[in-house]
Parts: C-alpha cells; structure tokens; sequence
C-alpha cells in the first residue's frame, strides 16, 4: 500500500480528502509513527475500517462516506450513466464494515439518499461536497459538545475516560475527549486518568498521546484501576464517548464501560456520554437490541506479537458493551444535553 503525507500531520487528522484521494492516519502505527495511508477505492476503505486503520466511531462514518464517493467515481468510470446501480455493492460493503458503530451505517445513508435524489451525470463532485460536510459538521459538533459537557462539569476535578473519543476518532476535537478539552480549558479539570483499554490499546496509543500533545495532564492506568482510583476519591466524572445509543438512552461503548460505569454509580461519580446525533439509533427500543462486534480471539491471546496465554486457550472478544441508560447522568449532543435519559427525553431530543 502505497503511503504518503499530504500535509503535516497532528492528532486532528484521522481521515483526509487531498487531490482526488483519501489519506487515512494509520492509528495502529500510533503513537510510534504518524504516517497516512493512501486510498482510491471504496473496498480498500471498507478494509481499513474493519482492520482498524481508521477506527472509533464518528471517524469511520467519515471514512465511509469518502469511500462512497471513490465507489461512486469507479461506477460512473465503469458504467457510465448506469453508475447508480453499479454503485451498490460498494455502499453495502461500506455499510457492513463494522457492525456496532451506527455513524458508518448513518453515513452510507445519507450518502445513499442524495444519490437516489441524482442522474445519470458525473455524480462525484456533488457526493465530495456531501462527504466534506459530514466530516464539518462532525467537527462543529464536537465543540459544541465541548461547551455543554464543560458546563456540566463543576471543577476542579479529576475525570477517567475509557478508550479513545478524541480528535482522531472523529472529524476533529473529539467527542469525550472535546469535553475534556473545553473543560480543562476552563480550569474544570485536573487531570485525566486514561484506561489503557485491552486489547486493542486505544488509551495508552491514542487518548494519551492525544491529551500529551495537547498539555492536558494524562495518566494511564490499567483498566482494572478505576476501582482503587474512584475509591480514593477526587474522581468526580467518567467522560466517554458511544458507538451506539437506543432510544431508551441504552448507551454502546469499548468494552469495560458497563464495568467503569456500575464502578462509578457505587462510588458516587457521575457518568456523562458525549456523542453527536449520528451516534443515536431511535430505530433500536433498547441496548439490547445493538449489534455488539465480536472480534479474532487472536487480538486477546496475543499483545504486540508475542502470545501471552497457553496454545489452545480459549477466549471471547466481544469489543464493545452496553451501558444501562439508569447508570448514565447525562448524554451531551450537539443538539443538547439529556440528563438521565429516558426515552421520552431521547425522543424529545431527536425529535
Ligand atoms: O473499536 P474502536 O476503537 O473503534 O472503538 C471506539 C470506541 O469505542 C469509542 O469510544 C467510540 O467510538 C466513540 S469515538 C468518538
């Protein structure tokens, strides 16, 4: 795979569009390398997504919906004025990449609705411009949220933030850690106690590098510390991001945040979800209802190339779980912020 860098790279450039190309930031390299990954079809973007290239939920949404528009130039390529049917393996493909995080899903069909609304003429202009305000609008949401979950926020606190929902895992800024930002910016927060979130690591490669090159004062720890942590005291919020939320306020995210958030209800710290709109699924009653991925057993047994438990050993890796809507204080969107949520606040909120 040919790599290249486009321009020079920070932690707020998790996708790319650059001259008729999408650049991907390799996340698994992180923090070691920051290098980009060069892409011209939709399958190889559909590949990166499920490989994990691009990763955390907002962030593929905006993936997949520059891979639309590389499908839709290879359809009108290749049939001409019959581009919209040939354009469709490659959207389900796009869509199917990951099944948990309903902002892919979200925007293959926000894609897939203005492509109905075309003709037959060269459609990939049009579709740029759709993908370019996905990912500004994903943006402009997470400083939004930014403020409203500042504002929640009564410092001078420590808070714990579980995997990574920052700039790299979004259009930029962050979901979880947007508010992390604005609040540190106003004196709220001391310091972020990052999970270093097995197996995949995102806390200790990403949230922290993230949070370090920002100057907000991080330590890792593992995720079996939020306990002793909480039980000291000075913890007043764990801040997360979602894949998912159902209509009950059920709320999907890296495994270990059910575990984080039942931790948190025993100890009295508050647990508040940032995530924008795209993230909630009013099609699903309830948490029960989220897909949860189940990925190789393989990214369990082993860690950075070395396996660490007996040949033989079974194991599952389920990547995400579903946090009770009763153990969530607030879910802060840019449209709003829903305190202790219920699915009439939900529908309120989404109208
Ligand atoms: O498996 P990942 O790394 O894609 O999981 C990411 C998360 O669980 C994030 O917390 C979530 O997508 C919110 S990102 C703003």
């Amino acid at each position: 795979m040919e790599t290249n860098i486009p321009t020079t790279p920070t932690p707020d450039d998790a996708a790319l569009w650059h001259d008729g190309r999408l650049y991907l930031a390799e996340q698994r390299l992180l923090p070691d390398r920051v290098e980009f990954l060069v892409y011209d079809t939709a399958p190889a973007v559909a590949e990166a997504i499920q490989s994990m290239v691009v990763r955390g939920a907002p962030a593929i949404g905006v993936a997949a919906a520059y891979g639309v528009v590389l499908a839709a130039r290879s359809a009108y390529g290749a049939a001409g004025r019959d581009w919209q049917a040939a354009i469709v393996p490659d959207l389900e493909r796009l869509a199917a990449a990951r099944p948990t995080a309903v902002n892919l899903a979200w925007a293959v069909r926000r894609m897939r609705a203005l492509i109905d609304r075309l003709d037959g003429s060269d459609p990939v202009q049009t579709l740029l411009d759709e993908a370019l305000s996905i990912h500004a609008e994903d943006r402009a949401a997470n400083r939004r949220m930014g403020d409203l979950g500042a504002e929640l926020i009564e410092g001078p606190t420590d808070v714990i933030t579980h995997c990574n929902a920052g700039a790299i895992a979004t259009g930029g800024y962050g979901t979880a850690l947007g508010v992390i930002r604005s609040a540190y910016a106003a004196g709220k927060i001391r310091r972020v106690y990052a999970d270093e979130t097995r197996p995949w690591m995102q806390g200790a490669r990403l949230t922290a590098w993230e949070l370090m090159d920002s100057g907000i004062p991080v330590t890792l720890q593992a995720d079996g510390a939020a306990a002793s942590l909480m039980a000291g005291g000075g913890i007043g919020w764990v801040i997360v991001g979602s894949d998912r939320i159902a209509a009950n306020g059920d709320v999907a995210n890296k495994i270990g945040t059910y575990g984080l958030a039942v931790l948190a209800k025993y100890h009295g710290v508050k647990v508040m979800v940032a995530a924008p709109t795209s993230t909630v699924d009013m099609e699903l009653a309830s948490g029960a209802e989220i897909p949860i991925e189940e990925r190789d057993p393989e990214e369990l047994l082993s860690c950075g190339g070395r396996r660490l438990a007996p040949v033989g050993c079974a194991a599952r890796n389920p990547v995400f779980d579903v946090t009770p809507a009763a153990l969530v204080d607030a879910i802060v969107t840019e449209r709003g912020v829903v305190l202790a949520p219920t699915t009439e606040k939900m529908r309120a909120l989404m109208g």
